[in-house]
This record gives structure tokens, C-alpha cells and sequence, in this order.
């Protein structure tokens, strides 16, 4: 059966375009191995086996994950090295040791100790140590310890020694760093997220507390890092695909973006100069964008179907539930884009946007050539 066309597909529907995948995975790939650490990628941005296989080809095969589905699903895939970097829900820790006996290491994220205290109490008496990692705030300030406060040191000790866990060491995320507004403005954020953990290892070392891993990461300060001594680990995820927001912080070119959604023009609004089209906030996300950049982003960057030309003048001004409007502050050609033309939006957060649909139709060579399954829920 000849392979569809883009424009083919019925909408709205979420295209990955391999060529770049690959590319961008190659890149950070390579930046991760010059600057000496192992990449463990981030997988909450595509959950899928398939790009998780991707991202860590030639690299250790440790992955990232935001929920325990994703952890099982990949655990399902083969993968058998996974840490959860979001702090543990109490709730879930006994579904997260169930897990963990069934791969070879399953690291939980703790950032207080009535956390760290309630999973030692279920892991202890298990066959095998729980890995713990201590999430540490490198001035993000959503999640993690003050490295300054005394009491951090005291609360790594003591996580240190409690029974059924196994202390790895310090992780951090720079998530501040999305506050850019120039590429060249993030390599302070990187500086940041090396040095606070650094540093506090090098403290706890100095109490007499064992710190083996110091994992930090996301994509705008892994993009431009240049020294990562004292890291372990970085673990970026999406780098992969790349949105609207990286490309105005600077973290990539628009062009890198591998993702995106395709919809049809589905109205035309010629009092309003705009166009209607059928992805809405449940395919693009509400995600304002880089605000702090463009005031007026929209939800996403359109170009035609295949993204062979690209419409800077037409931006994603509303969004309803299954409706999107298309505006520009030039007059829009409605006979270039008549009704049913398709058209591809770049939306401004990937990760949010590609979280709403449950299949990628992955396109190689303009033609779509695999549809693969993503790994949703909790
Ligand atoms: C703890 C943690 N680590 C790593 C990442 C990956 O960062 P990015 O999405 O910038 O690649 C995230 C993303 O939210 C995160 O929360």
C-alpha cells in the first residue's frame, strides 16, 4: 500500500518528522559524550518506547520518566534503568517498589523527609535497596532543598542512613532557565544548575555523606553548556523534538522543531481576517508560549502541511476546546488557503502538545512511514 502523504492524514493529527528526531537526538548526544557525562534523556515529552529506544542509542540506556506509566510501559520495552524525577506521592510508592523489583534500578526522587521516611519504611526488608535521589533546588524554586540551609545537609545524612534505601546522590532540573530570552543568556542557567549541586556534593562529601551521582538537565541549559565537571548525568528531554518556545529562547532553530500538529482549515473569518482551523487547546495545549519574548506568540507557528514553507505572518490567536483561530496583521490570501487546505502548527510546548494525542505518525522522506504508540496516564 503506497505510504500517505501529510496532508493525507485525517486531522488533527501529530506528525514526528524522523529525519530531525534523529538529528536532534545525534546533537545532544554528542554534546552530552564531549562534555563527559552519561545522557540519561527525559521521556515525559514523547512517552514512547520507540523514541526512548532513539534518544539512547550509543549512549548507557538509562532513561528519565515523569509518571509510572511511563516507567512501566518502558520496563514492558526493555528498559531497565529508569529514575522518576518527580518527588514521590506516598501514594504511589508501593506501586514504585512493585516496579522496581521487576528492573535493574528504578530511582526515586525524595525532597523532604517525611517522604524519605514513609518509603523507608516500606522498602526496608525488601531483597534490594531502593536508590534515592535528593532533588535540590538550583534556583528554580518549584521543587528540592535549599542547598544553602543547614538543615539540607542534616536531611541528606540522615537519608543517607536509612534503612532499605540506597543514597545516589543530588539532582537538580534549571527550569528557571525557560525565563531566557536570548541563547546567550543561557549559559548563566547552565552555570547554575552545575554549580549549586556541585557545590552542595562537595559540602556533603565534606560531612562525611557519600554522593556518587549529581544529575542535572533540561534542554535550554544542556543546549549550551560547556562544563559540566562534577555532573554524573544530564537528562534533557525535549530536545528531541523541540517547540515554538525553544526556538524564541534560543535553545534551537524553529526548523529543529520535530514535532508537530496538522490541522484543516475548517472557516473563514474575513470580518475578523482569520482562518478557523480544527486543533484546539486539546491538540496544540494552552501553553502561552514565550510571552516574555513576543507578547503576541499565539499558540503555535503555521506553515503548510509538510513544513516546506513556512507562514511567519499567521500565528494561533485563540483557542477553544477542538477550534483554533488563525489571525495575521497582514490581510490573509483566503483563496492560497481555502477550505479544507491543511496546514502544520508548531505549537509552542511540545510536551503538552503531543501529550493530548495517543499515536505519532512518524514521517520519513515526506511520507508517513510508522505510526508508533505512546505510553499515557499515570
Ligand atoms: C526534573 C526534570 N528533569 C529534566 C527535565 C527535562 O527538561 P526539558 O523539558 O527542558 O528537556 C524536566 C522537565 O520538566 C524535569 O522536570
Amino acid at each position: 500500500m503506497p505510504r500517505m502523504r501529510i496532508d493525507e492524514l485525517p486531522t488533527p493529527c501529530a506528525v514526528v518528522d524522523h529525519e530531525r528526531l534523529e538529528r536532534n537526538a545525534a546533537r545532544m548526544g554528542e554534546r552530552m559524550t564531549r562534555l563527559g557525562v552519561r545522557l540519561r534523556p527525559h521521556v515525559k515529552t514523547h512517552k514512547c518506547a520507540e523514541i526512548a529506544r532513539l534518544s539512547v542509542r550509543g549512549h548507557f540506556g538509562g532513561v528519565t520518566v515523569s509518571t509510572l506509566a511511563e516507567a512501566r510501559g518502558l520496563a514492558e520495552a526493555g528498559f531497565d534503568d529508569l529514575t522518576w524525577a518527580v518527588p514521590i506521592a506516598l501514594d504511589r510508592i508501593d506501586d514504585a517498589l512493585l516496579l522496581g523489583r521487576r528492573v535493574r534500578s528504578f530511582a526515586l526522587l525524595v525532597d523532604h523527609p517525611d517522604a524519605a521516611r514513609a518509603l523507608s519504611a516500606k522498602a526496608r526488608g525488601g531483597e534490594q535497596r531502593v536508590p534515592v535521589f535528593l532533588k535540590v533546588d538550583c534556583g528554580y524554586h518549584r521543587a528540592g532543598v535549599d542547598p544553602e540551609d543547614p538543615a539540607s545537609v542534616a536531611f541528606a545524612r540522615e537519608l543517607a542512613s536509612l534503612p532499605g534505601l540506597e543514597f545516589r546522590g543530588l539532582l537538580t532540573h534549571a527550569g528557571h532557565a525557560y525565563h531566557a530570552t536570548r541563547r546567550d543568556e543561557l549559559a548563566a542557567f547552565a552555570r547554575a544548575e552545575r554549580d549549586v549541586p556541585v557545590r552542595f556534593a562537595e559540602r556533603l562529601c565534606a560531612a562525611g555523606v557519600r554522593v556518587d551521582e549529581v544529575s542535572v538537565g533540561s534542554t535550554p541549559t544542556m543546549s549550551v553548556a560547556e562544563d559540566l565537571a562534577g555532573v554524573t548525568e544530564a537528562r534533557p528531554g525535549n530536545y528531541l523534538f523541540f517547540d515554538a518556545f525553544q526556538a524564541s529562547i534560543g535553545s534551537c532553530d524553529l526548523e529543529d522543531a520535530a514535532f508537530w500538529v496538522v490541522a484543516t482549515v475548517i472557516g473563514h473569518a474575513r470580518a475578523q481576517n482569520a482562518l478557523l482551523v480544527n486543533a484546539g487547546a486539546l491538540s496544540l495545549s494552552k501553553d502561552p508560549g514565550a510571552t516574555h519574548v513576543d507578547a503576541r506568540c499565539g499558540f503555535g507557528r503555521v506553515a503548510s502541511a509538510n513544513r516546506s514553507r513556512a507562514f511567519p505572518s499567521l500565528r494561533v490567536t485563540a483557542l477553544s476546546q477542538e477550534h483554533g483561530q488563525i489571525g495575521s496583521e497582514t490581510p490573509i490570501d483566503f483563496d492560497a488557503l481555502p477550505i479544507g487546505a491543511k496546514l502544520a502548527i508548531v505549537p509552542n510546548h511540545s510536551c503538552l502538545s503531543a501529550a493530548l494525542f495517543d499515536r505519532y505518525h512518524v514521517v520519513r522522506d515526506g511520507r508517513v512511514a510508522e505510526v508508533w504508540r505512546a505510553l499515557r496516564g499515570w
